[in-house]
């Protein structure tokens, strides 16, 4: 099964990510957790680059093909050779991160958001993607609040990214690309409140991936 966890900064992804990918190595043992950007050297490079690089002055169009790039890689090198094996992969973040950011949030035209996501992907999509939708006001709290750190590196905070930088009205766009997105495929989107608390969101999500089990 491959699962796709999306939200805007703050929903609360890391962490259940972290409680489903225990959930399914409990059931086998062999599950792949990745990220996006990163997942794979290259792709951790352009995350940096994506993430820190405010000194470039990267142009929506630029920020896009690294997205695409870093998705290239992480598509043929990881996710691709996994589910081929039969191993169930976790990833935070996928296409529709693009679609929201780059798209509702940066503006870029739609077609060719939806040219970069087919380069990077061929066409590969996830079983299930499950939305933490959370108020932006909310989100940029949580974002705000002292100790927050990255999560999956591991590294020291490093203050805010450039995403982190952006303005309530782009966190606004995005949040509702990604509703629009969820709303136009409901059977492979699964829409949370991330107000709620952690465990209460973590049994919903195992139990839609149980369904999916079942099915398979
Ligand atoms: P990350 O630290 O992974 O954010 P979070 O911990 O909130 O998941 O940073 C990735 C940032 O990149 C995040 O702000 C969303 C953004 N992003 C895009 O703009 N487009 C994309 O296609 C992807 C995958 C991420």
């Amino acid at each position: 099964m491959f699962i796709v966890l999306e939200g805007i900064d703050g929903a609360g992804k890391t962490t259940q990510l972290a409680l489903l990918t225990e959930r399914l190595r409990q059931r086998s043992p062999e599950v792949v957790a990745t990220q996006e950007p990163g997942g794979t050297p290259l792709g951790d490079r352009l995350r940096e680059v994506v993430k820190h690089g405010a000194d470039l002055d990267i142009v929506p169009r630029a920020e896009l093909l690294l997205f695409a790039a870093s998705r290239a890689q992480l598509v043929e090198r990881v996710l691709r050779p996994a589910l081929a094996r039969g191993v169930s992969v976790v990833c935070d973040r996928y296409v529709f991160s693009t679609v929201a950011y780059q798209g509702y949030g940066r503006g870029v035209d739609r077609g060719l958001i939806a040219a970069a996501v087919d380069l990077a992907t061929g066409g590969l999509l996830p079983d299930l993607v499950v939305l933490l939708d959370l108020e932006v006001r909310l989100a940029l709290q949580r974002i705000a609040s002292p100790g927050r750190r990255e999560p999956t590196t591991f590294a020291p905070a490093r203050g805010r990214d450039r995403f982190e930088g952006e303005a309530l009205a782009f966190y606004e766009r995005v949040r509702q690309g990604y509703r629009d997105q969820a709303a136009v495929d409901p059977d492979r989107w699964l829409v949370l409140d991330a107000t709620r608390p952690p465990d209460h969101l973590a049994r919903i999500i195992w139990e839609k991936v149980e369904k999916f089990g079942l099915q398979g």
